[in-house]
């Protein structure tokens, strides 16, 4: 069925408002890793709670030992109708390096049909068609099929440390039938795709203690062991030359996927060149026996993601560090668990360690795996309304990243999540030159306004 006729009418007149309003939210800096960034991530806060209130929902500004959620609702849809939350954040990542940017990170700018600006599609574009879809049922129609919750947090992208507790502590106020994410991407152009897994995350910093100070390296070197070659030998025993992991006990819990989830894979239009070329890397690795979507979605993962030890300016200077430093996350998969690895990396590396120095480890990140079982009416809800904006059907896919707040929604809200993301692959998130489709951007919309209406009809 394509999209009901006023709402399409309503989109096609309010286009460049659309764009113009999301440009405004684009603008603010709201960086949540940074604490100089506080008080634009409270305006982008106050800036989205105003939106939704703009469009008839009721939006509280709720203060954490972080940054603000905002919660919006509309409640009045017919008796029996279900209740349903959005979720989004909208804090982005540091813009850094920033002259690699064409255009200013937070002065958003057209090219070739994408919007360029830091958080445009992780995931201020994101969240905010939600509120325009809700937006064109509430003007043209006065009224929506479905109750909704729209809850926008600021800490995403700083591990969402305060929100599990925010969701248990108003559980009640946030109770619901089914929860909508819209924070990923799409598998390919024009082809709308519902997720089914995300991997989890387990992020440690390894501090390597040697001397108490910088040592000259002729004067020492040789009869000290070096805080930098230890952690270079600690973080070299942690894969073993075919990609696996060789942490004790690390693929214990790993479900198998079964042929039938490996064949349905196989069916994506995947290539493998054509992935390479994307990361510019001169060649693609990865865990032996596995194919590339198959090491992305269904295979966890161990990487160093920062290095840091002695001297590392211009010319020569012959030390011997009192210190090196690692930052390595792993990836989770289904039914791994950030506490377990703690405690596996943490009897690994204390294994592994070269004798002369100290060790000290802390995880700064945990979030769980997640593997969504996609039968029943809202997931049919959804294929049914993405092909009506998009005008082809959806695929199934798995993603790589972590949403860590997904375990906790479906853990304490015991609702089912559906994540269907307008996201394209080579779209930079995190990265210099960030984008959105413009188009994905329109047609997401028209796919969660269509959304609302299979959801009022099925109920
Ligand atoms: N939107 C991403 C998660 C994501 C990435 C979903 C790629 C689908 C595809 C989210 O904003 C994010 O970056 N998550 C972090 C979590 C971390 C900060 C705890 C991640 O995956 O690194
Ligand atoms: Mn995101
Ligand atoms: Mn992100």
């Amino acid at each position: 069925m394509p999209l009901a006729t006023d709402l399409e009418s309503h989109f096609a007149a309010h286009q460049s408002r659309a764009r113009d309003e999301l440009f405004e939210l684009l603008r603010i800096p709201s960086v949540s890793a940074r604490s100089e960034h506080n008080a634009d991530t409270a305006r982008a806060a106050d800036w989205v709670a105003e939106s939704m209130r703009k469009i008839g929902l009721t939006a509280k500004v709720h203060p954490t030992k972080g940054h603000p959620v905002v919660v919006g609702e509309w409640r009045k849809a017919p008796k029996g109708a279900q209740m349903v939350l959005v979720y989004g954040h909208y804090d982005v990542q540091p813009a850094e390096p920033l002259e690699l940017w064409h255009s200013p990170p937070f002065e958003p700018t057209v090219r070739n049909g994408n919007i360029y600006a830091r958080g445009s599609v992780d995931d201020k574009g994101q969240l905010f068609l939600h509120i325009k879809a809700i937006e064109a049922h509430l003007t043209a129609r006065g009224k929506l099929p479905v109750n909704l919750i729209v809850l926008a947090e600021g800490e995403e992208e700083v591990g969402s440390e305060n929100l599990a507790e925010f969701i248990q502590a108003h559980a009640k106020e946030l109770a619901c039938d089914a929860v909508v994410i819209s924070d990923s991407s799409m598998f390919a152009p024009g082809l709308p795709s519902i997720l089914s897994s995300l991997r989890g995350l387990a992020y440690f910093q390894i501090e390597v203690q040697g001397p108490a100070s910088d040592l000259h390296s002729g004067i020492y070197g040789g009869a000290v062991m070096n805080p930098a070659m230890a952690l270079a030998r600690i973080l070299a025993t942690m894969h073993d030359a075919n990609g696996h992991i060789a942490i004790e006990g690390f693929y214990d819990d790993v479900r198998d996927w079964g042929d039938a989830a490996r064949k349905e894979m196989r069916t994506l239009p995947f290539d493998d060149t054509h992935f390479r070329d994307e990361t510019g890397a001169p060649a693609l690795f990865g865990e032996k026996g596995y194919s590339t979507l198959e090491r992305l979605w269904m295979r966890p993962t161990c990487e160093v993601n920062g290095l840091l030890s002695g001297y590392t300016g211009e010319g020569a200077k012959t030390v011997l560090p009192a210190n090196a430093m690692a930052k390595v996350s792993c990836r989770l998969v289904p039914d791994q668990s950030p506490d377990k690895i703690d405690t596996l990396m943490r009897a690994h590396v204390a294994r592994v360690t070269p004798p002369g120095v100290k060790v000290t480890i802390e995880q700064l990140h945990g979030g769980m795996p997640w593997r969504a079982n996609l039968d029943g009416p809202l997931f049919d809800a959804a294929r049914r309304a993405l092909a009506a904006a998009f005008d082809r059907e959806p695929v199934i896919t798995g993603e790589g990243g972590s949403i860590p707040v997904v375990g906790d929604f479906q853990r304490i809200l015991k609702a089912p999540v559906l994540l269907v993301g307008f996201g394209l692959p080579g779209e930079n998130a995190h990265a210099p030159n960030e984008w959105m489709s413009e188009e994905n951007y329109f047609k997401g919309m028209r796919a969660m306004a269509a959304l609302w209406d299979e959801l009022g009809s099925s109920s």
